[in-house]
């Protein structure tokens, strides 16, 4: 089998649904042979293990354990779902203090075993504030690490394909920037469905609100549907983002980057943003949109800020003027 990475890929979370998902994609689209499982739960990355070498990938140099030492050593590429996910009734931020605790943690294990790592994907929820705290306590350059927020842009790609009945992939630039929780921005003024303004779609406000809220609430729904927090969609774009930072397809939907920039206005955040993954790591530019979708935003980047705010009075990551002392690539 052919390979575009002999690199060792890790797998943090690898006993959990995203993560077994991930193994099975990243082998699937041929990443690499080497894939570490880890995960602090030896049942399940055990279990995670043994049917993996049961699907017989040929070539693959399959390892598990639950020693962080030995998972991250020598790592050049790793993705995290390694966190608690939410249930029924839950909102992503309520997940915050737990899993920014364990982003803490991923994060210094990053710096301790394998500082030379190429690039990391953060998966697990608030995934925008996970991300953050994994950054400033990894020592990483910002274009190193990122978070999974294209789930939005291809919710609402599907709500619009499925309202004007084409195919899913006619409909473009349909994304959502800022924050991978409910205050996310949805943006309408790029999408084309089948090369057509959505603007001269004859879309209803009332039904294009319909959308946004499908949009919104899309984690929640299938939740609802499949009893647990979704697996499949955020397993295979969380591993096209890796693939595309190995080398591989350029990752063109918005990822959660860091973003510090004056002339936009945001300050020390993580959030998604029109950007590119590519060997050369994630590159953002400015967003395009009415007055309306700017400044649903700036309201997202100002919900992003207190959550930020929330993890330095917790003491998980130092107040922001400290930052380079943690991280001096910030
Ligand atoms: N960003 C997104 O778009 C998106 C989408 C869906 C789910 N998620 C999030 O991804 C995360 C994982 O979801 P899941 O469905 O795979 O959950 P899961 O419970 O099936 O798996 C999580 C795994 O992480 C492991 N784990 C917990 N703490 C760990 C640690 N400190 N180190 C290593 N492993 C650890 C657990 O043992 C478990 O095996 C959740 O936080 C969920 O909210 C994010």
């Amino acid at each position: 089998m052919e390979f575009l990475t002999n690199e060792k890929l890790v797998i943090v979370g690898a006993g959990g649904m995203i993560g077994s998902n991930m193994v099975q994609s990243a082998l699937m689209l041929g990443l690499t042979p080497n894939i570490c499982l880890y995960d602090i739960f030896e049942p399940g990355v055990h279990g995670v293990f043994d049917e993996i070498q049961q699907c017989a990938f040929p070539g693959a140099n399959v390892t598990y354990t639950v020693d962080a030492k030995e998972a991250f050593t020598g790592a050049k590429y790793i993705i995290s779902s390694g966190g608690a996910p939410r249930k029924e009734g839950m909102t992503r931020e309520d997940l915050l203090k737990g899993n920014c605790k364990i982003a803490a943690e991923f994060g210094d294990n990053i710096k301790k075993y394998c500082p030379e790592v190429e690039h990391v994907v953060v998966i697990f929820n608030p995934a925008d504030v996970t991300a953050l705290t994994a950054l400033i306590h990894s020592g990483l350059k910002p274009n190193q690490l990122t978070s999974l927020a294209a789930l939005d842009s291809t919710r609402l790609q599907q709500a619009l394909a499925l309202e004007f009945g084409v195919q899913q992939d006619k409909v473009t630039g349909a994304h959502t920037y800022g924050g991978h929780g409910e205050q996310m921005a949805v943006f309408a003024s790029q999408v084309k469905v089948d090369g057509k303004p959505l603007s001269e779609m004859g879309l209803s406000n009332e039904r294009w609100e319909e959308i946004k809220h499908h949009t919104v609430q899309g984690g929640s729904n299938i939740i609802k549907l499949r009893g647990r927090s979704s697996f499949q969609s955020p397993a295979y774009n969380a591993v096209k983002m890796i693939e595309a930072a190995m080398g591989g397809e350029k990752f063109t939907l918005p990822a959660g980057c860091y973003v510090n920039d004056d002339k936009l206005g945001f300050k020390n955040v993580m959030m998604a943003m029109p950007t590119t993954i590519d060997a050369t790591g994630v590159h953002f530019v400015e967003p395009k949109g009415t007055a309306d979708e700017l400044a649903s935003l700036k309201a997202s980047y100002e919900h992003l800020c207190k959550m930020r705010d929330e993890i330095v009075g917790l003491g998980i990551v130092p107040p922001v003027n400290q930052w380079k002392e943690m991280n001096p690539n910030l």
